[in-house]
């Protein structure tokens, strides 16, 4: 779960690692190092955020080095755990993420061998192993060295000894190769090297490449050499940027109304009525789809239990959700199950060991995912990119919104295929998603409004979110939101479950968020609130904008569009996200970079 970037050509290395290392941060920043080749390994690396580590940084010169920024794994958050890590001769860099399994039982047999350690990594190994199986290559050591080890790993090795290349090599973790004129890059991922270019090329599995200035190399798991083409991002620096916005967190909300526009464009036709994916997605879902099982983690698992609902009603298929991390060692395989799995990141580690495990059980299986190459999507028969731009903010909120649409469309396009859904309907939905964005807008613009009500929750030590049905997940990812960024304990609920035992909890300073729709349970729900209201917490609606009678029980009331019908979770989801936003900032909190916590969780 870190951030890794290499660079080589003709400009400051310095400057360029830093500047990378800042954008990734948000994969990790308990600590950060360079290390840049001046003839020698000079090393920098220091505990705290990269701005930090900036101000002490010594005047290296040169033009190739790798950076690193850390979450802690192996070993606790101390300056000599930081990476890079040196082998004992100091001639080989490395940084690496991933976890190195059997690094116990290299060390020992390295230490017999007279090499010295200087962390509690297992990292270090790797540079050790490296140093040991070196005969004048760095390409053939870092191969040998890697036969050696189990686990999985992104590393990048620069040597002393070779000034003029840095080596990558992945398994199972994410590197990529930026391509540029007269210098090449290798970074977990083109957020690091998007400023200076969009051109890369995709590293897969158990390859190893060797970059120069000038020249890019890839040899597969059995050092045979391999052509691979270039690939142009298509992602804006501006989008990996604040654009004026105190925090990404808040960007990334208001980038909803053209993420929703983005994930419908090109997938609806208005004209003929129809959703269209791409080829493969398509084969796929003709093949004849009895039940579905979605996989995910943590909010992109809220967003499966949303489109459960949504796949279950418009196409009668049963949709069984599960944790990624349950289900790779207990879910139920079915090979004529088709396995969704819900990442944006598409490196989750526990995901991606659930669909190979349900690729393994002879399924199908299709993952719905923000980043184009990441490992997801190259493991699985098929993707669906959720095409939300960069999502820089470690909680998720513009790519769950998308991913929610991406399985609104894939119910719709199962059930035309199924025939279960006429074409009136169709075009009632289709015109739904087209209305979205503006209703999306007008959520940003109560923003003001969201932010006078988090004052109200801004000292609470407890706030529950509660709703049936669709409004049952959203609690569930609105409580999530809320803990995970303002550090105040949430937990979500189905409405009909408080009498069961969480009514204990309730005290006046309790406040509830109740969704509420005018759907088969708005009786329930308004019965609900009077029960919550009786044990003292006042209670905060969100609830439809045509609902008069919602103003009578609840003490806050915050609207959303009624126009939406079932995509109403997506405006709901919106208010979820400004009010938790605000609450956090209120309570001035790390908002992007939450403690504990990073973008994509790459250790199980
Ligand atoms: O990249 P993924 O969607 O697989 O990540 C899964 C979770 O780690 C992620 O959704 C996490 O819960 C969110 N960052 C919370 O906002």
């Amino acid at each position: 779960m870190c951030g890794i970037i290499g660079y080589i050509g003709f400009r400051d290395a310095k400057e360029i690692l830093v500047d990378s290392l800042k954008r990734l941060e948000y994969r990790g920043y308990d600590s950060a190092g360079i290390a840049i080749i001046d003839k020698k390994q000079q090393l920098f690396k220091d505990i705290g955020e990269i701005d930090e580590i900036k101000k002490n940084l010594p005047d290296f010169k040169g033009t190739i080095g790798i950076g690193h920024t850390r979450w802690a794994t192996h070993g606790g958050v101390t300056k000599e755990n930081a990476h890079p890590h040196l082998s004992s001769n100091k001639k080989i860099a490395v940084v690496h993420n991933g976890i190195i399994e059997n690094f116990t039982k290299l060390r020992d047999n390295l230490k017999k061998k007279g090499y010295k350690f200087l962390s509690q990594t297992d990292t270090e190994v790797i540079a050790q192993l490296i140093e040991d199986n070196y005969t004048g290559n760095l390409e053939k050591a870092v191969f040998s060295a890697l036969k050696k080890v189990e686990g999985y790993y992104a590393i990048v090795v620069t040597c002393t000894d070779e000034p003029d290349k840095i080596v990558g090599a992945r398994k199972d973790s994410p590197l990529v190769i930026g391509v540029g004129d007269n210098e090449n890059y290798l970074a977990s991922d083109v957020t690091a090297f998007l400023k200076y270019t969009n051109r890369v090329v995709y590293l897969n599995d158990g390859e190893l490449c060797i970059i120069s200035n000038k020249e890019i190399r890839i040899f597969d798991e059995k050092n045979i050499p391999i052509e691979r083409k270039e690939n142009l991002i298509k992602w804006d620096l501006k989008d990996a940027e604040k654009s004026g916005f105190p925090h990404f967190m808040l960007k990334e909300i208001y980038d909803q109304p053209e993420t929703v526009h983005h994930v419908i464009r090109g997938r609806i036709s208005e004209i003929y009525r129809t959703i269209e994916f791409n080829e493969k997605v398509e084969n796929l879902l003709k093949n004849g789809i009895n039940s579905i099982n979605i996989i995910a983690c943590g909010t992109s698992y809220y967003a499966g239990l949303i489109g459960k609902y949504l796949v279950e009603k418009l196409t009668g298929i049963p949709v069984n959700v599960e944790l990624s991390s349950e289900y790779r060692y207990f879910g139920t395989r079915n090979e004529s199950s088709l396995v969704i799995a819900v990442t944006q990141s598409g490196e989750t580690l526990d995901t991606l060991a659930a669909l190979k495990e349900a690729k393994n059980s002879g399924c199908k299986t299709l993952v719905v995912t923000n980043v184009v190459g990441s490992t997801a999507t190259r493991i699985s028969d098929a993707y669906i990119l959720t095409q939300s731009g960069p999502e820089i903010g470690v909680a998720a909120t513009k790519t769950f919104t998308s991913q929610i649409l991406v399985l609104f469309l894939l119910a719709l396009k199962i059930s035309i295929i199924k025939n279960k859904i006429g074409a009136d309907e169709l075009y009632k939905y289709i015109l739904q998603l087209k209305e979205l964005p503006r209703n999306v807008r007008q959520i940003l613009n109560q923003s003001k409004k969201i932010s006078g009500i988090a004052s109200k929750l801004k000292n609470a030590n407890s706030v529950f979110f509660i709703g049936r049905g669709l409004n049952y997940p959203l609690s569930l990812e609105g409580a999530l939101k809320l803990k995970e960024i303002s550090y105040i304990h949430a937990e979500g609920f189905a409405a009909g479950e408080l009498k069961h035992g969480p009514f204990a909890l309730l005290t006046k300073t309790t406040p509830v968020v109740v969704i509420v729709t005018k759907d088969s349970t708005y009786a329930k729900m308004i019965a609900n609130i009077g029960e919550v209201k009786a044990r003292g917490p006042q209670v905060i609606a969100i609830a439809e904008d045509s609902d008069t009678e919602i103003d009578k029980h609840a003490d806050f009331v915050l609207p959303f569009p009624s126009n939406s019908g079932l995509l109403s979770c997506v405006p709901i989801t919106v208010i979820l996200q400004l009010l938790a936003y605000h609450v956090a900032n209120l309570r001035e909190c790390s908002i992007d970079k939450p403690r504990n916590l990073a973008k994509s969780v790459t250790v199980e």
